[in-house]
């Protein structure tokens, strides 16, 4: 992975050497530092704002190189627009001007401008910004066969007027973008390398955070009676693991907020095998459990006041001599018998024996769950909002308004009884697919009969975890959805 960006916080002064960011807004007025690098440049930052007829509209950009006058390589103009800016817009900030800073020795971003006050938090998130924007999947390109030559990272001082208040609201929001960027590891790496195993692994690393991480493997499942896990598992080499990280950091006895994600290394579909094209992606159909753990390290990273518990179920969707057959019928932790109408919706029968163990393990305030269940997700809301299934307006709520301030938004899709007899079974006591209409609400019906009675959201993340479309925030392939949604909930309705 590349170097991600070297970021310090400092007084507000001119800087004197590599590229710099300035921020204007609509009334086009420059800064105390702006203004100084404009008269010492015999304005060219004014002439540049004419040249490129720089309106100061939110995210426009008017660049100069090399400068005469100053001993700056560059100055970027980034505009503010009138409006007041929100988190989201911070975030986009930092990320515009990593796009400058990019493959750069050194850089400096200016926070001052007319009329607005850049606070310790604003600096914070656009340092988030930067960092995010920075990220790079490119642990397998060489260059000619050789490994690539490691660059230094980018060194940038985000010149700020809150020095000390910046520092610890970064030291916060640093340990967030640590878990986002995690969350893309996980999704970006290819199944050959990152299986149950390697995956588990990852998660166990978190004990280094502080976060106490248990290792489930397949004689501990089958003592359990995981079955409707297991037998996703059966037609894979690679045998299953589910990971249980507990972050401890609310009162003693507190009942524990709960993170269930599917972790499907790779899904073939197995014996109801999908078609090739595309299939690739499926290396990330374990973005759920990837969110889940880039959350359990925001989480851990942030010493966050809260008892969260993640739990992933890491399998293989294979076909082979031994995979799982439609038509066959197994019996999940609950009780509950299931006939596997097709091999393909195979993630919610991991999540059946997950959200059943949870339930009854840790008696948990809430439990949501992160999968790339359905493709319908996709038909339905497309890259822009994953679906939310639950039965609670107050966890919706909740989530909406998280998904607002971080810009990870969602969207409620209805459940009701009518869905929930789609998954009834001729043979079983439900079946694993619903027909071919609304297949987003009955694989969330599905998991609802596993919920029972405890407060619960699943959210679809097919849409957003993967094949994301670039944003000033994320270059990258896979987003890191969830990580920020959920350790905002955590924040601003479960902590303390
Ligand atoms: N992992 C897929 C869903 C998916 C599709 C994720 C596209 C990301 C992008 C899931 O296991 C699946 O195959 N679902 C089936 C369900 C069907 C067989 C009822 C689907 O959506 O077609
Ligand atoms: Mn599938
Ligand atoms: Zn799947």
């Amino acid at each position: 992975m590349t170097k991600l960006p070297d970021l310090k916080f400092h007084p507000v002064t001119a800087p004197k050497s590599g590229v710099t960011i300035l921020l204007v807004g609509k009334s086009l007025a420059l800064g105390p530092v702006a203004k100084q690098l404009d008269e010492a440049s015999a304005g060219a930052i004014s002439r540049a704002m004419k040249v490129a007829e720089f309106k100061g509209e939110l995210g426009s950009k008017a660049s100069i190189l090399a400068p005469s006058g100053v001993e700056l390589d560059g100055i970027t103009l980034v505009g503010i627009g009138e409006e007041a800016l929100s988190e989201k817009d911070f975030l986009r900030l930092g990320g515009i001007a990593m796009a400058e800073l990019k493959g750069k020795a050194k850089g400096s971003v200016v926070l001052e401008a007319e009329g607005v006050e850049f606070d310790a938090a604003s600096a914070s998130l656009i340092a988030m910004g930067l960092k995010l924007r920075a990220y790079e999947f490119d642990t397998y390109k060489t260059e000619k066969g050789k490994p690539k030559e490691e660059k230094d990272a980018v060194k940038v001082s985000i010149l700020c007027a809150d020095v000390e208040g910046a520092i610890a609201a970064w030291e916060k929001d640093d340990a967030v973008s640590d878990g986002a960027i995690l969350a893309r590891d996980l999704v970006n790496e290819p199944a050959n390398v990152l299986g149950p195993k390697e995956f588990a692994a990852r998660a166990k690393a978190l004990e280094s955070l502080g976060a106490e991480v248990e290792i489930l493997k397949q004689p501990d499942l089958e003592k359990l009676g995981m079955r409707a896990l297991l037998g996703v598992a059966q037609g894979s080499e690679r045998k299953p693991r589910v990971a249980i990280m507990k972050w401890n950091g609310g009162a003693e006895g507190e009942a524990p907020v709960v993170f269930v994600g599917k972790g499907v290394v790779f899904d073939t579909g197995g014996i109801s095998i999908k078609p090739a094209g595309g299939m690739e992606d499926m290396k990330g159909d374990m973005g759920g459990a990837a969110a889940v753990t880039g959350l359990m390290c925001a989480l851990a990273g942030r010493k966050a006041k809260v008892n969260a518990i993640g739990i992933i179920g890491l399998v293989e969707n294979m076909p082979d001599g031994k995979a799982q057959r439609p038509g066959d019928i197994v019996t999940s932790m609950s009780g509950q018998t299931i006939e596997v109408i097709n091999t393909d919706a195979e993630g919610r029968l991991v999540l059946a024996d997950l959200l059943h163990y949870s339930k009854e393990e840790f008696k948990p305030r809430f439990m949501i769950d992160l999968a790339t269940l359905t493709g319908a997700v996709l038909v339905a809301l497309g890259t822009q909002n994953a679906g939310i299934f639950s039965d609670s307006d107050a966890l919706c709520a909740q989530l909406s308004q998280a998904g607002e301030v971080t810009g990870e938004t969602v969207w409620r899709l209805p459940l009701a009884k009518e869905y929930d007899k789609m998954i009834d079974s001729k043979f079983a006591d439900m079946k694993n697919t619903g027909g071919r209409w609304a297949g987003s609400i009955t694989a969330a019906q599905f998991l609802k009969r596993f919920a029972g009675d405890t407060d619960w959201v699943h959210i679809d993340v097919a849409g957003t975890a993967m094949d994301s479309p670039k944003t000033d925030i994320s270059q990258s392939w896979a987003s890191g959805f969830g990580v920020r949604l959920l350790d905002r909930l955590v924040k601003d309705n479960y902590e303390g």
